[in-house]
């Protein structure tokens, strides 16, 4: 079967992709079917799925919200930012800042791809292919540096992203990287499915994503802390996606698969008296 238009050239139709899978799951346009079949075998062993997709979605609107209004982030990174959906990023900084800077960072070839189609008249913003795995090369990116300077505070976004990255590539080290090139002020979201949903349903899902080039790890909440080791938590800390600073009238409710969701604050250095 022909790809449709928007794919680029070089991706395997039948190895379905978890950028792709999210965005069925989100209910986009930009998936083939191998992704629609693993999303709808997803769905009918975990029904809460979606909902928590969305949950997630609604997360990373707040987070941002709250940085370029209250905390006045004008730089974000946004890593593992998934094929372009409802509510992107920089849509979210610009009704608040259209001066504000965001790059857009992920591995999957469809979600740069149409990142940068969506960008094309959107100086401020960009979309660079790169693994959060080999940090160094993102960090050092021309199109990354021509937007962030990390001398100022930056937000970076890790949503949905770190439970694609098994203890065996290491991503704490990674993080400790990335706060290592942050300036202080800045931040870190995290949001990340936790370990605590019916154990069938878990062991099943985590089955069907290592079709995909980016098998799933489901981690406890202390192990999530943990990947905000060297932030202080920003009010309510380490909470369930949907309990992160609502909006009035959202319904806070937690389901099976509803991950934990934070931000982490650099503190300035303090200053020898
Ligand atoms: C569930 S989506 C999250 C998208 C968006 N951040 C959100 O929360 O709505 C996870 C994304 O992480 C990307 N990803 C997985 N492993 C990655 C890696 N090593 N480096 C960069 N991106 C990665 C996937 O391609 C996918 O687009």
């Amino acid at each position: 079967m022909p790809l449709p238009d928007w794919a680029p050239d070089d991706i395997d139709p039948e190895i379905p992709s978890s950028a792709r899978v999210y965005d069925y799951i989100l209910g986009g346009v930009h998936h083939l079917d191998s992704d629609r079949r693993l999303a709808q075998q997803i769905t009918a062993l975990a029904p809460d799925v979606p909902r928590s997709g969305r949950a997630n979605r609604a997360f990373l609107r707040r987070a941002v919200t709250h940085l370029v209004t209250e905390a006045g982030i004008t730089q974000f990174l946004d890593l593992g930012s998934g094929i372009p959906t409802v509510g992107n990023v920089h849509e979210v900084v610009h009704t608040h800042n259209p001066d504000a800077h965001v790059v857009y960072v992920d591995i999957d070839p469809v979600a740069i791809a149409m990142s940068r189609r969506m960008l094309a008249d959107t100086p401020a913003a960009t979309a660079v292919r790169g693994d959060f795995s080999a940090i160094d090369a993102v960090l050092a990116d021309p199109e990354v540096t021509a937007l962030i300077d990390f001398d100022r505070p930056v937000a970076v976004l890790a949503v949905a992203l770190l439970h694609f990255m098994p203890d065996a590539v290491h991503p704490a080290d990674t993080l400790a990287r990335l706060r290592a090139a942050m300036a202080p002020g800045s931040y870190l979201v995290l949001s990340h499915a936790g370990n605590e949903g019916p154990p069938e349903q878990m062991s099943a899902t985590l089955e069907l994503y290592r079709r995909t080039p980016t098998p799933m790890v489901l981690r406890s909440r202390a192990e999530i802390a943990a990947l905000l080791d060297g932030f202080d938590l920003v009010d309510p800390g380490l909470v369930y996606l949907s309990q992160w600073r609502p909006d009035p009238g959202d319904v806070v409710e937690v389901r099976a698969f509803d991950g934990y969701a934070g931000i982490g604050h650099l503190p300035a250095a303090s200053t020898p008296q």
